[in-house]
């Protein structure tokens, strides 16, 4: 595998910390992996990270504060070797696009389980737990 994309819904809170975390881990391993996130939804496109997604990242020595949202594309399906959905509302939503190469990121060691939206959470709380999540599913993607 050469290339992922992570998609969740406004591509501010979730999938910029799993591209952040594959980024360091792919860095560590010495894969040569390619990654980039997006969102399902055009809300906003253009805008860095949400900002407790950046603290909990920089917690973990990973940087995210550059990372600018977009919005997946239909070229995106053939431009990546594999899709990962950050919860199963993106997959659908992302199957209803036509995508083929898709799993979900919670496959990887979560039985499938949904990385939870954090963007309604009450302040901090909740980042951390989305985190570790994410960071586990993405080691043991990378690793498989
Ligand atoms: P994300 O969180 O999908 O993890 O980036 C969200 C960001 C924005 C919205 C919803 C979820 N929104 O409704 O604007």
């Amino acid at each position: 595998m050469k290339s992922i994309l992570f998609v969740c819904l406004g591509n501010i809170c979730r999938s910029p910390i799993a591209e952040g975390v594959a980024r360091k881990l792919i860095e560590e391993g010495g894969h040569s992996i390619s990654v980039d996130s997006a969102g399902t939804g055009n809300w906003h496109v253009g805008e860095a990270p949400c900002k407790h997604s950046v603290t909990v990242a920089q917690n973990h020595d990973v940087d995210i504060s550059h990372l600018r949202a977009r919005q997946v594309k239909k070229t995106d399906f053939s431009a990546f070797d594999l899709i990962v959905a950050l919860d199963q509302s993106n997959y659908h939503d992302l199957k209803a696009l036509g995508c083929q190469n898709l799993v979900k990121l919670g496959d990887y060691g979560h039985s499938g389980a949904d990385v939870p939206d954090p963007y309604f959470f009450d302040g901090f709380e909740g980042f951390d737990h989305v985190y570790t999540m994410i960071e586990s599913c993405v080691k043991e993607l990378l690793n498989r």
